[in-house]
């Protein structure tokens, strides 16, 4: 069996690592310089401008990364938004383009203006006063992205709706008493306030909503303390922005949009490092809300595209975010002025134990074969407005991969009349609503399955027709469909069929003579419930189907397009793939959605429980066994787990 080799590269200053600080302040500082930016120039987003593949791949020596910084700039005076490129090799600006009719993502600093903005405003003032709240310091303003409703008076400003809450000191949970009711357009480049809508006062909740040990008492008295302790150290090492561990070779990247970013992931296969993803990342998260009515009735978040995930990442907690022996990285991004901004702590490395990885216990011997499973975590958290998503990549012993978000967080409130039900949201705590709403999460993976040209198969299992070869009517049998164009691949899920999807190398065979491939194992799904023709599908066109495949364009990085802010929409995937180009043994880009579907619960409140959605990536037929055979047994508390006659490890 052919297997490729030049995946793995192991030393620093890497093509592909993020823009360190010190790249990040020469970008701004070339930026200034060269184009005398003044105040009114503010920083979108600058990350990295990822190489093309073929350095990548072939990458040996420092003296062929040539670093590149990609910059969006926004002029909030002309409202205008540049692309600029920016060589860091050579000190210089080699691209500055004017991007006509988009609104870059909202930026940090803008969210902090216009919180201050809403509050100084007379009108709202007078709007607060009315309702009995007089100490500003006690309003919270949350500006959500405004989308796109073919408002005549919001083409071509820059806006948000900001909305607002009361909490009785700093400390307090606003969410729990929402000032309904009331809601505040903000042009955020001439940051004011264009509109106030005022439907007049709904009373507050009559419960807060805390939730810190003091405040809820009473904390129970049974837990004892639970250690990880690796006595020897972890069983990964790393070197910059890659990984070993065991043997797998993962590189990671971070920014702003994204966040965390897989590279060059591959596994070690009998001394040869096969590659399965050359890049994999959350491309856009959409939260779409159930509520037809006004403002909710606009809450569509484009949390990726809109926000930046990786500018609203935490900094990490040993021993409360991450238990363990841990590995943590810093993150380096930009503010909307041009600082740099380290977020200490933004990603986390550690490993887990995993319950058992496989077992056999020979019944007539009694002899017992069983290995624990250990999985490898990175992950990071982001808090956006009222909500935290976790994001962890999961690597397994068994050659899986699995990408799980964390949704936990507060949820979306609106105050009620007494005795009021909502038929769009359940009421979560009296006079308290929380509308019903789903979260969704594109997937952009970049496949490169044993090599860069892959195919993609649908798999449907069916029921054999009943007859002289099937007499008891069990028979089933998958059936696997190439999917030859980009227009065949879009799809979705089917319980009926327990459809899959595989990801193969038709010119790398296992064993026994079939191609190599990872599956791809749907977890929890759901599909939009919005129309195709309202305004968010229209946005998000790519939501219509779970997945989809397109040929890899190195321009194509995101489902919602590059400028999702206030667009009208028909861009990114759902555009793209109307080209209807060829899939078949090209390198080929999956794209999968995965979507939480939340009727909220009253056991949501004040403070979620965590939710959990994932999806695997699996090996079938990637390796010729199972790969983890070679796991060594764990020793048990009296023996090695190895041992006749008892199960003693479990
Ligand atoms: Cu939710």
């Amino acid at each position: 069996m052919e297997k490729t080799s030049n995946m793995i590269v192991t030393r620093e200053n890497h093509p592909l690592d993020p823009l360190t600080a010190e790249e990040l302040k020469l970008t701004v500082q070339i930026l200034k310089r060269d184009k005398g930016l003044d105040d009114h120039y503010r920083f979108a987003n600058i990350s990295l401008l990822e190489p093309a593949k073929s350095i990548v791949l072939d990458y040996r020596d420092e003296k062929q990364i040539n670093r590149e910084a990609f910059c969006i700039i926004l002029h909030n005076q002309e409202g205008k938004t540049y692309e600029a490129v920016v060589s860091l090799t050579e000190g210089s600006i080699t691209s500055w383009k004017l991007i006509p009719g988009v609104q870059p993502s909202i930026m940090a600093d803008e969210f902090m203006e216009c919180q201050e903005v809403v509050k100084s405003h007379p009108e709202m003032i007078k709007a607060f006063a009315k309702r009995g709240l007089t100490n500003m310091d006690n309003i919270m303003v949350d500006p959500w992205s405004a989308g796109n409703f073919g408002i005549e008076e919001e083409v071509d400003v820059r806006i948000v709706r900001a909305l607002c809450y009361y909490r009785t000191s700093l400390y307090d949970n606003g969410y729990a008493r929402p000032i309904s009711g009331l809601y505040v357009l903000v042009d955020l480049n001439k940051m004011e306030v264009i509109k106030i809508v005022d439907k007049g006062v709904i009373p507050f909740p009559p419960l807060d909503g805390n939730y810190t040990p003091d405040q809820v008492g009473n904390m129970r008295q049974d837990v004892k303390p639970l250690e990880i302790v690796q006595p020897k150290g972890t069983s990964f090492t790393t070197e910059g922005h890659v990984i070993d561990w065991q043997k797998w070779n993962i590189r990671f990247g971070f920014n702003s949009r994204e966040g965390l970013v897989l590279h060059t992931v591959s596994y070690n296969d009998d001394g040869v490092q096969r590659p399965i993803l050359y890049r994999a990342s959350l491309s856009e998260m959409v939260v779409p809300y159930g509520d037809p009515t006004d403002p909710v009735n606009r809450n569509n978040a484009f949390d990726a595209g809109e926000y930046g995930i990786g500018m609203l990442a935490n900094s990490l907690e040993l021993g409360c975010d991450c238990l363990g022996e841990i590995k943590y990285f810093d993150a380096n991004l930009v503010d909307s002025k041009g600082n740099v901004i380290q977020i200490k702590n933004a990603i986390c490395l550690h490993e887990e134990d995993f319950g058992i990885g496989w077992k056999h216990t020979d019944w007539r011997t009694g002899h017992v074969e069983v290995r624990r499973s250990r999985r490898l975590v990175l992950s990071s958290i982001s808090t956006v407005g009222n909500y935290e998503y976790g994001f962890y990549w999961y690597f397994f012993q068994d050659g899986t991969i699995q990408f799980e978000v964390k949704l936990t967080g507060i949820l979306h409130t609106q105050a009620i009349e007494p005795d009021r039900k909502h038929p769009h949201g359940n009421l979560v705590a009296p006079q308290l609503f929380a509308a019903h709403h789903q979260h969704f999460f594109n997937m952009r993976l970049d496949m490169m399955v044993d090599g860069m040209n892959n195919s993609v198969f649908e798999v449907n299992t069916k029921s054999m027709e009943k007859g002289p070869d099937n007499p008891y009517g069990n028979g089933f049998y998958p059936v696997s469909t190439l999917l030859k164009n980009e227009s065949e691949a879009v799809r979705d899920l089917d319980l009926r069929t327990a459809r899959f999807w595989k990801i193969v190398n038709p010119s790398k065979t296992n064993i026994l003579g079939e191609p190599v491939g990872y599956k791809l194992f749907a977890g929890e799904n759901c599909f939009p419930f919005a129309h195709d023709d309202s305004p968010l599908l229209k946005r998000a066109g790519f939501l219509k189907h779970h997945f989809w495949v397109t040929p890899f364009d190195p321009e194509e990085q995101f489902a919602s397009g590059r400028y999702p802010n206030q667009h009208a929409g028909g861009e990114g995937l759902e555009d793209w793939v109307k080209a209807d180009r060829s899939i078949e043994n090209e390198d080929v880009v999956v794209w999968y959605n995965m979507g939480h579907h939340h009727i909220t619960r009253p056991e949501d409140w004040p403070v979620m429980p965590t939710a959990y959605i994932s999806f695997i990536l699996k090996p079938t037929g990637f390796f010729n066994r199972n790969p983890a055979l070679d796991v060594p047994p764990s020793k048990s508390k009296n023996s090695a787990c190895q041992m006749d006659g008892h199960s003693s490890c479990h």
